[in-house]
């Protein structure tokens, strides 16, 4: 019997040690959008939303007067997909960040 208890031991220690690294996984603070201003969630939300087809464009591709004529041509080709069009959060998010980098 003592033997299975000392086998038990180490299991234990193992347990106690992941339970705690899981506690400190979870109590970590969030980190996102505490860094960085609009700039970044506008990038993010023109990340996210325009690779979803293809890849993310380089802003310096068009000009701002030209991504206003590309964005409903792309809003058009989400609803032929089904995906419905951008939200207009979205559309806003977008916009800003190729007006701050369109050429
Ligand atoms: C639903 C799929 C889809 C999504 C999402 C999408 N695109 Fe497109 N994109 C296309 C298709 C398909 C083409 C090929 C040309 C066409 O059919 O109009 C294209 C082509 C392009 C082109 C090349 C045409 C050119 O004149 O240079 C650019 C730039 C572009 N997309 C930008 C964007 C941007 C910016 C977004 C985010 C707002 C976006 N796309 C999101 C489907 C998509």
């Amino acid at each position: 019997m003592a033997a299975l208890s000392e086998a038990g031991a180490p299991g234990r220690l193992l347990v106690l040690l992941f339970s705690l690294g899981a506690v400190a996984c979870s109590s970590a603070p969030p980190t996102g959008g505490a860094v960085g201003p609009a700039q970044t969630l506008r990038t993010q939300v023109f990340m996210s939303r325009c690779s979803i087809c293809h890849a993310p464009p380089h802003p310096k591709r068009h000009s701002y007067a030209e991504w206003e004529l590309l964005l409903p041509v792309m809003e058009q080709r989400m609803e032929e997909r089904g995906m419905g069009e951008l939200s207009d959060q979205d559309r806003v998010a977008i916009l800003s960040y190729l007006k701050s980098n369109g050429r």
